[in-house]
């Protein structure tokens, strides 16, 4: 598994300057902390995998950066195939690759006509659900709620979208719950 001060020197390698890096960074600490508090309260998770996996989730920032919706939908992807192409763990490129929303389907990609190749990009491992659901709440390196992340997404996307987020926060309190 990749370490800590590998996975930084990843992100230093890919920041096209020391300001882009810094706003990357600090989301991805806040990420990391929820993700890894997340994480102690679901057995049988590889916790070392959700913080590696946190603070790596948006090296495909650095290549397509925000604003847009289009970017927003393909730097999980292209922050993948970096980590694939710098020999990273596939579990970590999977985080990566899954993290985007809640996931994004085949059939997501075809109706919102999204510039990604149509398949899908769904968190299925429970490090994967993890980060995406802690990403989710870290708008930039603050912590918000999930009324806000659904409200967002139901905004941004279309209520049908805000009723799937929903669903997958219950689905992650389940995953606490057992
Ligand atoms: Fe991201």
């Amino acid at each position: 598994m990749i370490t800590e001060k590998q996975a930084i020197a990843l992100l230093e390698k890919y920041a096209p300057d020391e300001k882009t890096f810094k706003i990357v960074y600090g989301h991805c600490q806040k990420v990391r902390e929820i993700a890894e508090r997340v994480a102690r309260q679901i057995k049988g998770v590889d916790i070392e995998l959700v913080k590696m996996g946190a603070l790596l989730h948006d090296i495909g920032r650095f290549v397509y950066p925000p604003p847009g919706r289009d970017n927003g939908v393909r730097h999980g992807l292209a922050g993948a195939d970096i980590l694939r192409n710098e020999g990273v763990d596939e579990e970590v490129a999977l985080i990566c690759e899954r993290h985007v929303g809640i996931g994004l389907t085949a059939s997501d990609i075809e109706v919102q006509k999204l510039p990604l190749p149509k398949k899908d990009y769904v968190p299925l491992s429970p490090e994967e659900k993890i980060v995406a659901y802690a990403d989710n709440l870290a708008i930039g390196n603050v912590e918000g709620t999930e009324k806000m992340v659904e409200q967002r997404f139901s905004m941004e996307i279309g209520p049908e979208y805000g009723e799937r987020v929903r669903k997958f926060h219950e689905m992650v309190h389940k995953m606490m719950a057992r």
